[in-house]
């Protein structure tokens, strides 16, 4: 008989709003997510990314803490996840960035990072259009998560409904 894959702890302050409150619900089949692979759960207005990662499971938004590109499209290396959209990296395990996305922008705490541009090539001037503005006053924001067991087989989240 296999072992159940080790579940992530909840990074402190980073639980979905009510989530806490929600009934687990079953979402796929631990057998059709093996080490290494995500998916996308849709449940009303909620998608929630899947992750089975060389840590263990976890459930988190399927929204890239930048734009709200789907992660799940992404690639998944270790516990680390990058963003099919801006090249962000995100760390599953902390929901911490490890590389900004390349448009540049604000981190959690306010901290600007300017726009990614080619090694050795001169600084990019700072954008001065409404879109590019827009762009560098964009905030990436800490993931968010979801409780999440195993059941018979079955991973279950607790997804919160309105
Ligand atoms: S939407 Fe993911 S890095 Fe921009």
């Amino acid at each position: 008989m296999s072992r159940s894959p080790a579940i992530l702890p909840i990074p402190e302050g980073l639980l979905a709003v009510d989530s806490d409150r929600a009934p687990f619900e079953p979402v796929i089949e631990l057998a059709t997510l093996p080490v290494g692979s995500m998916c996308r759960v849709t449940r009303g207005d909620v998608d929630v990314l899947v992750a089975h990662t060389v840590a263990g499971l976890l459930a988190t938004d399927d929204r890239c803490p930048h734009m709200s590109a789907p992660l799940s499209q992404g690639r998944l290396d270790g516990c680390l996840v990058d963003c099919p959209l801006h090249s962000g990296r995100f760390d599953l395990s902390t929901g911490d960035v490890v590389r900004f996305p390349t448009t540049g922008g604000l981190d959690a705490d306010g901290t600007y990072h300017p726009a990614w541009q080619q090694p050795d090539s001169p600084p990019k001037p700072e954008p001065t259009d409404a879109k590019a503005m827009a762009r560098a006053a964009t905030r990436v924001r800490r993931l968010r998560y979801y409780r999440l067991r195993v059941r018979d087989g079955l991973i279950e989240v607790a997804i919160p409904r309105p």
